[in-house]
């Protein structure tokens, strides 16, 4: 058995520092558990000269990604620089070269996982991405392996901290988005450039991932519905407050009958005691539903140095294991089935609905009636004055299919006395 197991990595920022970090820190004990000792061999950066969160000796770093892609004695590389070019070029070369992966790179998977995945599958290697999906929280092992026996039904998940701490500041002083998210750009939660994070796409990478785990399938990342969260006020955030609820982003993937799959990000009205409701700041929370387990959360933080750190480093252990015991690519990938992904049209939900009104006789009926022909039935509504001889409406329906939904807001957008539909949103229970 080999004594001494040889590990690149690429990239040494937020994930590669904790990853380095958490190596010195626990070296005995990970070493214990694996049976060898662990060697970081190389490490490539952008700017080898750079000031690092990480005590690393410096004739480690390298500004060539070849001199460890390329390095015979190398046997795991971590890929954690991010982006799918030229990671992708990367890992692929590393696996042609033997190598078995380590990644957090959630944009890589969700985009190219499936030949990448095909390449480790072909060469019995391992390729892993814990740190991918809710960095610290153990999501991507458990799925494939101790509820592995089970179809899952559902997974609902709040996946992304930044905007997560934008809608619990918000709801907790009462702020608004533009002013929250500076601050989360000053506190180092939002990146200078928000929009992966604000606008959903970072929780669509993950969405796709967990989908395509839990429904064994392909999942295409165009058919993956995103609307981030850029347009949700202050006001509702009141309104739905008042109405029981809290408003988050949320990542829900759903297994429809036995052939489809509906999977889509958007922020949503949820219960005030719903299990996910009370998930704050940057915390991250996925709730899943398996048909012999029944419901379970994972519940802790889903980014930053160390808890990502410890994602990875969990990955190389179980690589590690594998390596010693002649047991690499046992676990390859699981998208064994096809399966249709459902448009957004096709979702089932309650909505909630604010609108501005003239203030006059008829005009709650004349919205109701639209509703109606649209076989859009009202679980409540409340209608308040405003200045300016206007009212304020806020309807949340029953259930309704989306298309129904689209079709009367449509409708009512263009009634005169409607001066404007300020927002609508799902409501999920
Ligand atoms: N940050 C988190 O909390 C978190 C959580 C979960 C998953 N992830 C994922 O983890 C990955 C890394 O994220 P991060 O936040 O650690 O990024 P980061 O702080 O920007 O670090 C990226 C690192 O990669 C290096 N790098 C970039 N391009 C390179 C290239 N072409 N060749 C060699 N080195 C290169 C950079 O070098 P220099 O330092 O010299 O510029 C830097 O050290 C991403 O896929 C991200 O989505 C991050």
């Amino acid at each position: 058995m080999k004594d001494v197991i040889h590990i690149g990595i690429l990239g040494l920022g937020v994930v590669g520092s904790g990853t380095v970090a958490l190596l010195q820190q626990n070296r005995q004990i990970i070493e214990r558990k694996v049976g060898a000792r662990l060697n970081i061999r190389r490490i490539a950066v952008r700017d080898i000269h750079k000031r690092r969160p990480v005590e690393v000796d410096r004739s480690l770093l390298t500004s060539n990604p070849i001199e460890v892609l390329d390095d015979p004695e190398i046997d795991i590389v971590c890929e954690l620089i991010g982006g799918v070019s030229p990671a992708k070029e990367y890992v692929l070369r590393a696996l042609r070269n033997g190598k078995h992966i380590v990644t957090a790179n959630k944009e890589m998977i969700a985009k190219e996982g499936h030949a990448i995945m095909e390449e480790a599958g072909r060469r019995q290697l391992d390729f892993q991405f814990e740190g991918s999906v809710a960095g610290g929280i153990p999501i991507i092992q458990p799925m494939k392996n101790a509820l592995s026996g089970n179809a899952i039904q559902e997974i609902m998940g709040i996946v992304n901290g930044t905007t997560n701490y934008i809608l619990t500041r918000m709801t907790l002083e009462n702020a608004d988005f533009a002013a929250v998210l500076r601050e989360a750009q000053a506190l180092g939660y939002a990146e200078a450039d928000p929009s992966s994070d604000i606008e959903g796409f970072d929780a669509q990478y993950k969405l796709a991932i967990l989908s395509s785990i839990a429904f064994t399938c392909r999942v295409s990342l165009q058919k993956v519905y995103v609307e981030g969260i850029t347009h949700i006020t202050r006001r509702d955030i009141e309104c739905a407050r008042e109405l029981g609820y809290v408003i988050k982003l949320l990542a829900i993937g759903s297994r429809v009958g036995s052939d489809a799959i509906q999977a889509r990000v958007h922020p949503a009205l949820l219960p005030v005691n719903h299990p996910l409701a009370s998930t704050n700041d940057v915390y991250n929370a996925i709730y899943l539903r398996g048909d012999s387990v029944g419901d379970v959360m994972f519940y802790g933080r889903g980014a930053g140095m160390m808890p990502t750190g410890s994602a990875v480093v969990g990955d190389i252990i179980d690589v590690c294991r594998n390596l010693l015991r002649g047991a690499t690519g046992r676990t390859p990938c699981t998208c064994f089935d096809q399966r249709e992904m459902l448009p957004m049209d096709t979702v089932e939900t309650k909505y909630y609905l604010r609108m501005l009104v003239l203030d006059k006789p008829g005009v709650l009926a004349a919205i109701a009636g639209v509703l109606g022909e649209n076989e859009v039935s009202i679980e409540s509504v409340v209608q308040k004055a405003t200045a300016h001889q206007q009212a304020e409406i806020i309807w949340v329906t029953h259930r309704v299919r989306e298309s129904n939904m689209r079709a009367a807001l449509k409708q009512i957008d263009a009634l005169p006395v409607v001066a404007s539909i300020e927002n609508w949103l799902r409501v999920e229970e």
